[in-house]
């Protein structure tokens, strides 16, 4: 038998970025295309920064959401969220899909009424909702989750001046195990809150109570804590219908699942640790299922924002510069910063290279163009090394950030839509000083034009 060879023990330095056993670094991933439209072509034609929306992700995950509470549940309602992104041809897909309204102000509320959607398919939520919004939503038939005390009064006077009883439903907040706990929308359940609201409306007479409404949180990674807002909420359904002989039209649990998104306090990417909505509805239907007589089934309403369009959303930006930290960090400065990227302070967004900048890659830190020290989009990434002129694609980029931004420093820049069959159409324009502009009005006496400006020579 013959012996092995002695082999001087070595240390060999890994070359950061090469591939190696553990496979290839996420940082060489490239995003060159967004549904097969390539992203240099988009910025030539475009401009830089760039949102692009997917239009067949966004049909993808509403009929997937569709279809894993359907199987589960005969009737469910999806409403959309306008808050998580409330531009027109956003929330028409989700309509043509087959969504209602979920509006908590009056402007979301004129727009899915712009939009086409009748008041009664429009769902009424939101801590604040003055008399005359009320008297709009009432009028039209909407659905009304009350979220407080106050709101029962003002519907009370509302619903006699219209000579009839109105339908409300009750937001109800509750303890289900996680914290903290979103204790401050609607009336609680522990402590006998709701229930005494409940029994006010009956004994007011002026409403009927027809709906439970909870909305327990967002990017909620585990569902079990749905699980325990379903076993709440038909308990209190049971003693509704048992004290007040209550049969409840709809169910609502309100919106809250995790999209594919990284939150900043996660090791594993959300990819990982997101549940599917297979289960979040295997925790839910089956108890709402058994809670009430197969003919008397409530509609069980989704108020889903986030999980259907956050993956649809691309940001593409382009390098403007890059330096050299004291710290000897590689920082890059970008086109587009947190004003038009408000998530980026909770999540970890991923950044994407479009061009093949090679295999060698280092530490960055990633900031927007605001002359501001919090306009940090990444604090910590591996990135190839990338010069002015480069693009990066960020995402995903869809929930939250287009009701948020503000043009602060810098304008809001176009926003694209590419259809089912490669379609490109603008459905927002880039801003300008005439439109940032056009709301203000300057007073006379303060017109340079006007005499007595002091001149300098
Ligand atoms: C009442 C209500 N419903 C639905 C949503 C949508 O939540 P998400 O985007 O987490 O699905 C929200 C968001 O906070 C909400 O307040």
């Amino acid at each position: 038998m013959s012996k092995d060879s002695y082999e001087k023990p070595s240390i060999v330095r890994h070359t950061a970025g090469m591939m190696n056993e553990f496979g290839r670094p996420s940082g060489l991933n490239r995003c060159y295309e967004i549904d097969g439209v390539p992203v240099e072509a988009l910025v030539k034609e475009y401009g830089s920064p760039l949102v692009v929306f997917s239009e067949s992700t966004i049909r993808e995950r509403h009929a997937e959401l569709q279809r894993a509470f359907g199987l589960r549940y005969p009737k469910v309602q999806i409403a959309w969220s306008y808050k998580t992104n409330y531009l027109n041809a956003i929330c028409s897909i989700m309509h043509q899909e087959g969504s209602w309204a979920e509006v908590v102000s009056e402007h979301e509320y004129e727009m899915a009424k712009v939009l086409g959607i009748e008041g009664k398919r429009i769902v009424v939520n939101g801590p604040y909702k003055p008399d005359t919004f009320l008297l709009t939503a009432v009028r039209d038939g909407a659905v009304i989750n009350i979220d407080s005390l106050d709101e029962v009064y003002a519907l009370e006077k509302i619903a006699a001046a219209f000579g009839g009883q109105v339908e409300i439903g009750i937001r109800i907040n509750m303890d289900t195990g996680m914290y903290p706990a979103w204790d401050r929308f609607g009336l609680n359940l522990e402590n006998g809150q709701a229930y005494e609201v409940a029994k006010r409306i009956v004994s007011g007479a002026k409403l009927k109570l027809t709906g439970l409404h909870s909305h327990i949180g967002t990017f909620i990674l585990d569902p079990k804590f749905y699980q325990q807002e379903v076993i709440s909420l038909c308990a209190f359904a049971s003693r509704l219908k048992d004290d007040f002989g209550i049969t409840l039209k709809y169910f609502n649990i309100g919106g809250g699942f995790a999209s594919r998104n990284r939150l900043k306090s996660t090791y594993l990417p959300t990819s990982y640790l997101a549940p599917t909505f297979d289960a979040y509805a295997e925790a839910v239907c089956n108890i709402v299922l058994g809670a009430f007589p197969h003919d008397k089934l409530p509609l069980l309403f989704l108020e889903t924002g986030r999980a259907l369009v956050d993956e649809a959303g691309y940001l593409i930006t382009t390098v403007g510069a890059t330096k050299r930290l004291p710290s000897g960090v590689r920082a890059l400065v970008l086109d587009a910063g947190v004003n038009i990227m408000v998530t980026s302070f909770w999540y970890d967004l991923e950044i994407l290279p479009v061009q093949d900048r090679g295999y060698f890659m280092e530490d960055h830190v990633i900031y927007g163009p605001l002359c501001m020290q919090i306009d940090v989009i990444r604090d910590l990434v591996k990135l190839p090394i990338l010069n002015r002129g480069d693009n990066l694609v960020i995402k995903p980029f869809g929930a939250y950030n287009l009701t948020q931004w503000t043009q602060f420093i810098r304008m809001r820049p176009t926003i694209l839509l590419i259809g089912q069959n490669g379609e490109l159409d603008v459905i927002r324009d880039p801003e300008d000083v005439s439109y940032l502009k056009q709301k203000e009005r300057l007073p006379e006496r303060l017109s340079l034009s006007r005499k007595g400006t002091k001149e300098k020579d």
